[in-house]
Order: C-alpha cells, then sequence, then structure tokens
C-alpha cells in the first residue's frame, strides 16, 4: 500500500498496491487506505482533491503534519514511513561504515540526524551495553517515533533527543565517534553540521558520513520527462541553498574542518522492479509538489504529465534505474597533543 502526496489538504493519489502505479496514475480507481478505509479516486491529479479532501477525516495516515517544513524532503507522515523502510535498506551500507570506523563496545556515539530510526540499532548493537548512543533530530515527529522504536526494540542504550545538528548542546570534545547519514544533502549551509560534528567528537574521535551526489537516479532508456523533473528539482535545491552534489565533496569538507587521514568509499546500485527504491523519484516529488508549483516552478499539468511519464517508464521492466552515487567519508579528530 502506498499513499502519495498528503499535504495542504490535498491527496494526490492514494493507491492500493495491488493496482500497477501506471494504472492509478491514469484513471481513477478505487483505492484502499491503511486503517482499511475504502475510496472511490484515485489520481495523480489535483482534479481528485475534492474527493480525497473528504476522505481525509477517515484516513488518519493521510492527515497533515503541521510542523514547520526545516529540510528539503519535508515532514510528511508517508516521508516518515519511507525513513523508516530507508533505515533497513541501508542497514548493510551502514553497518560496513562503522565496522570500518570501528564502533565498538562502550563507546558513546552520536548519531545526527536519526529521524525515525535511522542508524540507532546498528550503532546500539555496537556500543553494547557499557556504550551510549545519542539521537538527535530537530522534527518532534520523528523522534516520537525513533522514541518509540528505540523503547520497541528495548534498546537501554540510545536517548533520542530533539535537537538541530548545527547546535546540538552536547558537550565538546566529548564524542567517540559523530554521524550523520542522508542529512547534509538536504539541508542548506552543510558545513555548519560538519563543524559541530567535529567540535563535539573528542580529540582522536571520529566523524563519518554516509551522504549522496546527484543524479537522484539515472535511467536507461533516458526519459526527456525525467530530465526535466531534474531541473526542476535543481532550481528548487538552488533556491534553497541546498547542494545536491554533496556527496562528492564531503571527504574535503571533513579535511577544511581539521580531520585527518581521511577516507572515503563510493556505493552505487541497480535498482530492479519491485525494489522499494526504484520508485525513490516519485517518493520525493510528492514531498515537494505543493512547494514546486508554490513557488512557480512549474505548473500543475505539467507537474502530473511529467510525472506520470515517469511511472510509466518506471514500471517498464525493461528500464534500468542506476541508484545516486552514495559517498561514505570519515576521518579523526587530531588526538590530544
Ligand atoms: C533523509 S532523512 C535521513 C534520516 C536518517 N539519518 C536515515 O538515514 O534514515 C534527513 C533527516 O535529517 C533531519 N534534519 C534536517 N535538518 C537537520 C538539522 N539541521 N540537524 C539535524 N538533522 C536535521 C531531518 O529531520 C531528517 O530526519
Amino acid at each position: 500500500m502506498r499513499c502519495y502526496g498528503a499535504s495542504s489538504g490535498a491527496v494526490r493519489a492514494c493507491m492500493d498496491s495491488a493496482l500497477s502505479l501506471g494504472e492509478a496514475t491514469r484513471n481513477a480507481e478505487r483505492f484502499v487506505c491503511p486503517k482499511g478505509v475504502v475510496g472511490n479516486l484515485c489520481a495523480y491529479s489535483p482534479r481528485a482533491v475534492g474527493n480525497a479532501g473528504d476522505h481525509l477525516g477517515q484516513c488518519g495516515r493521510l492527515s497533515m503534519v503541521s510542523e514547520p517544513d526545516r529540510y528539503f524532503l519535508g515532514y510528511r507522515e508517508a516521508e516518515q514511513d519511507r525513513l523508516q523502510r530507508q533505515a533497513l535498506e541501508l542497514a548493510d551500507d551502514s553497518a560496513w561504515l562503522f565496522d570500518r570506523v570501528g564502533v565498538s563496545s562502550g563507546q558513546s556515539v552520536v548519531e545526527v540526524g536519526c529521524g525515525p530510526r535511522g542508524c540507532l540499532d546498528l550503532l546500539a548493537a555496537r556500543v553494547g551495553p557499557t556504550g551510549v548512543v545519542i539521537g538527535v533530530e530537530p522534527s518532534d515527529e520523528a523522534v516520537s517515533r525513533a522514541r518509540e522504536y528505540v523503547a520497541a526494540q528495548g534498546l537501554n542504550n540510545v536517548d533520542v533527543r530533539v535537537g538541530d545538528g548545527r547546535d546540538t548542546g552536547l558537550d565538546r570534545d566529548a564524542f567517540d565517534v559523530v554521524t550523520t547519514r542522508l542529512v547534509l544533502v538536504n539541508v542548506p549551509r552543510p558545513d555548519e553540521l560538519v563543524a559541530e560534528a567535529v567540535a563535539i567528537a573528542r580529540p582522536g574521535g571520529v566523524v563519518a558520513y554516509h551522504e549522496v551526489t546527484w543524479p537522484l537516479h539515472i535511467l536507461d532508456p533516458p526519459l526527456d520527462a525525467w530530465d526535466r523533473l531534474s531541473e526542476i528539482f535543481h532550481a528548487y535545491a538552488d533556491r534553497h541553498s541546498v547542494d545536491f552534489y554533496i556527496g562528492r565533496r564531503v571527504a574535503r569538507l571533513l579535511r577544511e574542518h581539521g580531520l585527518l587521514d581521511v577516507e572515503a568509499n563510493a556505493i552505487s546500485r541497480i535498482y530492479p522492479i519491485g525494489h522499494a527504491r526504484r520508485m525513490l523519484a516519485v517518493d520525493f516529488i510528492a514531498n515537494l509538489r505543493d512547494r514546486f508549483i508554490d513557488e512557480g516552478l512549474v505548473e500543475v499539468d505539467e507537474l502530473d504529465a511529467l510525472t506520470a511519464a515517469l511511472l510509466q517508464h518506471l514500471e517498464d521492466p525493461n528500464t534500468m534505474v542506476i541508484s545516486n552515487l552514495f559517498i561514505q567519508a570519515w576521518g579523526h579528530n587530531p588526538p590530544e597533543p
């Protein structure tokens, strides 16, 4: 079951997973929401807004998140769900990074921008009962989800706090490891988050990032609609000082902030039919749709047509979807003199 685009009272599409994305996009269809409520429309189109808006009262999962929009991907409830799934999708790569930098028993670790789950479980397992993991996250909604997750898993060595990665309020020169995944690519002034991470890591402590660099996806055969959508994403990012290319310069950023022995690792994947991340661009369009339109970056009709073309292309098993390039980079503070 996937629900797209519940924001500003406008539901863009809500589709039963039994429906193909293309069918749901092209046609009005019946849909079943997570609470089992059955509705009569499903269209990736504002023409469906009236009926879908009526449906909001019945389907809690489609309710507006009233929180201020602090970062690129926003705080739709669907985005929080996606981030919880993403934690599983990226777990192996993050586990590799934590093993590589030596997160180990008894250490104190901070995860900045942990979202509703992030890497808290992976870190908690590595530091064990004598260590501690602090998650710092600005979204109240994400923090309460993360706390629920931590409690449900019995992660007694994890503490999740509301806070900003630019000014965590945590002790200086204190932590063995400070780590962040997929935060810098979403926020303006990412260097301020790096400065804070370096400041709270102890002398000799490790700072480790897992970031990405554009393009979000490479498609083959190429698709004009995706090229145009990419232009819109870039126009929005430029306007809001978000650096889609942070991944490629994150190692340099770490060196510029005084870290030593900086190393990096690159990861890319193929997303075949059925892979959750194959539809990532569609999820991101749903997150940003209202902002694209409100800021005059694209007309509604054009965005609908582009999205429909993209969905159709992604549904074709012969379309190859190559992931963005993930870059992991890490280094350590100079040791105490
Ligand atoms: C793409 S999500 C990644 C979540 C998590 N790190 C993961 O990999 O699953 C980005 C997260 O960064 C958080 N974020 C945004 N601005 C931030 C800031 N100034 N300081 C710390 N976190 C921030 C968002 O609230 C969101 O939870």
